[in-house]
């Protein structure tokens, strides 16, 4: 584990950006796995700053997420699909044909699940973003996920739903009460991984990930025993570390 400590989150999105920029140039057609909620924007900021200084190129990258509510429509101003187009995907060079996405409107979400999971083992994913919950849930795997779960469709916490629901337009009613998401075992299949963490209520988390014994009351824990993890984190997400 390789382990960077920021000043701030400032610092933090353009370290994660300049990381992402480098494994791109350096293999263009890199499998990228994505996440949303509100750490990763400063570096998805970074990256369209380099894309307009013509710094990297986006058009041979495949992207996968990790995540999306279940149900919800594509449109949806709360998707995570809507999320990644507005923050990213429309404002870069990335060829829509390569993006992969959990579809939130599907009924038939097994099928949904099983072929997704099949999409990554023959497209195996680069470098995957990932940031971590207050609670210590990786994409939508909450606490109690064992380590060798899949992509499927979860339940919501009611504390995940409570902090999710600040991005929610009309607020908690609206927050799906259920969510697609990639398991622990096909996140953890990615050759390299950054997780982001930034603010003081990340920090319990992150000492439990750096300093902490593996347990599933604490998915992140997991991520200990994967041999290409890099934590990005800023001063407060540090400050319970030794
Ligand atoms: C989002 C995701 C979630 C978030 C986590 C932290 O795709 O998978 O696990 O990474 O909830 O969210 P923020 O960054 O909003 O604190």
């Amino acid at each position: 584990m390789l382990i960077i400590e920021t000043e701030n989150y400032k610092e933090l999105s353009k370290r994660a950006a300049e990381i992402l920029i480098y494994e791109i140039n350096k293999k263009p057609s890199s499998v990228i796995g994505f996440a949303t909620g509100g750490t990763p924007l400063g570096l998805y900021k970074n990256l369209v700053r380099s894309y307009k200084n013509k710094s990297v190129d986006f058009s041979k990258i495949i992207s996968f997420n990790l995540d999306e509510y279940y149900p919800i429509k594509k449109e949806s101003r709360d998707s995570y699909f809507y999320y990644m187009y507005k923050n990213l995907f429309d404002l870069i060079n990335i060829n829509k044909k390569n993006i992969n996405f959990l579809n939130g409107e599907t009924k038939e979400y097994k099928k949904e699940c099983k072929s997704f999971e099949k999409k990554i083992n023959k497209n195996p994913i680069d470098i995957q973003i990932i940031g971590v919950g207050v609670n210590g849930h990786v994409a939508f795997n909450e606490p109690g996920t064992s380590i060798n779960s899949k992509t499927r469709l979860i339940n919501l916490t009611p504390e995940t739903i409570e902090i999710n629901s600040r991005f929610f337009k009309k607020r908690k009613e609206n927050v799906p009460k259920k969510a697609l998401t990639m398991g622990i075992r096909t996140i953890m299949k990615s050759k390299k991984i950054i997780l982001l963490a930034s603010g003081k209520n990340k920090a319990k988390a992150i000492k439990r990930l750096i300093d902490g014994p593996i347990g599933k009351d604490y998915p992140i824990s997991y991520f200990k025993k994967h041999k290409n993890l890099i934590v990005i984190i800023d001063k407060e997400a540090g400050r319970l570390l030794k």
